[in-house]
């Protein structure tokens, strides 16, 4: 199977160009923010937990992701592989993929990483607000801490997969269609 971190800053277009690459390449599209929000839409426990984390910018804990994560890893069949969008995180969360994928001898094919600058975004996010209604990206000062946070908890791991020689950057600024061309262009590789 084929492991694949979509990594990137709020805003980058992980999730726009999700659809293009699991049906490209048939693959799973596990998404620890979209699943974290149909928590908090369905009331469940874990939701309930995660709602303020997620509404104040906030990482939510490591252990409750990372179970997510590997319950999907046993559940589904039938594709080549995962596409993780928002996950890993932070280090420990890359440590302990690095140790699920292990028990079965496997490991991450590639971080693939969209970069965009600070002041993009903020603005593909406010543009979102108007559009989506998420939480997190109705207010100026959540999206500044969800930004501080990508920068503090979640850029390290680019030295992590560089240092595993996994780690491809993509310039995520351009249009839609070009940024997806310059995404399959790198994982024809693989
Ligand atoms: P998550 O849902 O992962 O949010 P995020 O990382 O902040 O990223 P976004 O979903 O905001 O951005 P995106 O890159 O998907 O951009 P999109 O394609 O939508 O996480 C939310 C929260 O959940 C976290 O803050 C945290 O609390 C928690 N969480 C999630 N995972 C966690 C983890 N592993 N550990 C702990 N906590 C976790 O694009 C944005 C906008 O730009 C859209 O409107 C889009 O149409 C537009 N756009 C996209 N591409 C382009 C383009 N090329 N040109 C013009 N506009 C574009
Ligand atoms: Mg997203």
């Amino acid at each position: 199977m084929k492991y694949y971190i979509l990594f990137g800053p709020p805003g980058a277009g992980k999730g726009t160009q999700a659809g293009a690459m699991v049906e490209r390449y048939n693959l799973c599209h596990l998404s620890t923010g979209e699943l974290l929000r149909s928590e908090i839409a369905a009331g469940s426990p874990l939701g309930l937990q995660a709602k303020a984390l997620i509404e104040a910018g906030n990482l939510v804990p490591d252990e409750v992701v990372e179970g997510m994560i590997e319950a999907r890893f046993k559940s589904v069949e039938g594709v080549n592989g995962f596409l993780l969008d928002g996950f890993p995180r932070t280090i420990a969360q890359a440590e302990a993929l690095d140790k699920m994928l292990a028990k079965t001898g496997e490991e991450v094919t590639a971080c693939v990483s969209l970069m965009i600058p600070d002041s993009l975004i903020s603005e593909r996010i406010a543009h979102r607000a108007q559009i989506e209604g998420r939480a997190d990206d109705a207010k100026p000062e959540v999206v500044e801490n969800r930004i501080r946070t990508y920068h503090d908890k979640t850029e390290p791991l680019i030295q992590f997969y560089k240092a595993e020689g996994k780690y491809c950057e993509i310039d995520g600024v351009g249009t839609i269609e070009e940024v997806k061309e310059r995404i399959f262009g790198v994982m024809d590789r693989f």
